[in-house]
């Protein structure tokens, strides 16, 4: 079967080196049996209690297409050893309002990229901690931290690294098995 997945990007930023990884892996995507679509946070506004009495469209609308997708797929920088404020925004509007939390059984993975040593480990630990906590079901493992050097994408934007490319095939093959595994 192939799956829809949301992929969510968590930067802000432009242009964005998660944006462009989360592009490249994409692409294995098909062969995968893994449909993504993107759903984008940069438009949600910080979220506040007062949006609870009245739930604005453009949170509704970001909760319909989180809710819409069999599995989601976040694909985060790491931020001063966090995950940046707009993904944490985004997770607070998808957790309300009271009653109506998108996460419960949702099937989700996450990824990263930097250029950073240790790449986006705690960022990702965190982060799998905060959507457990709310209900989801996260794949733990492979643990996908890509450390981008120069070189890293071809010219079109693709992996250019034989073994990670295969590296992150497997890993969304196994994201496929997990949303198969626990799809409610
Ligand atoms: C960073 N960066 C960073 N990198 C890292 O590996 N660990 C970290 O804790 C941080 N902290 C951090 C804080 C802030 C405020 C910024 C702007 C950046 C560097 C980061 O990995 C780099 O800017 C990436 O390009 C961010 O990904 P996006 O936003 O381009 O997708």
């Amino acid at each position: 079967a192939t799956y829809t997945v949301g992929l969510i990007v968590g930067s802000a930023s432009e242009p964005s080196l998660n944006r462009r990884y989360a592009d490249a892996l994409a692409r294995f995507g098909e062969e995968a049996g893994l449909d993504f679509h993107d759903i984008p946070i940069g438009a949600l506004p910080f979220f506040g209690t007062q949006f609870e009495q009245e739930f604005p469209p453009v949170g509704a609308d970001f909760k319909k297409e989180v809710d819409g997708v069999d599995a989601l797929l976040l694909v985060t920088p790491e931020y001063n050893r966090s995950i940046p404020a707009v993904l944490k925004n985004a997770i607070d509007w998808a957790s309300r309002p009271v009653g109506e939390n998108s996460f419960p059984d949702k099937p989700a993975a996450v990824t990263g990229a930097s250029k950073g040593d240790i790449s986006t480990a705690v960022a990702q630990h965190e982060l799998k901690a905060i959507l457990v906590g709310q209900g989801a079901v996260v794949l733990g493992a492979p643990e996908v931290y890509i450390h981008v050097e120069e070189g890293f994408f071809t010219d079109d934007g693709a992996i250019a690294d034989a073994d990670t490319a295969e590296f992150l095939r497997g890993f969304l093959k196994r994201f496929h098995e997990h949303i198969r595994r626990n799809l409610t």
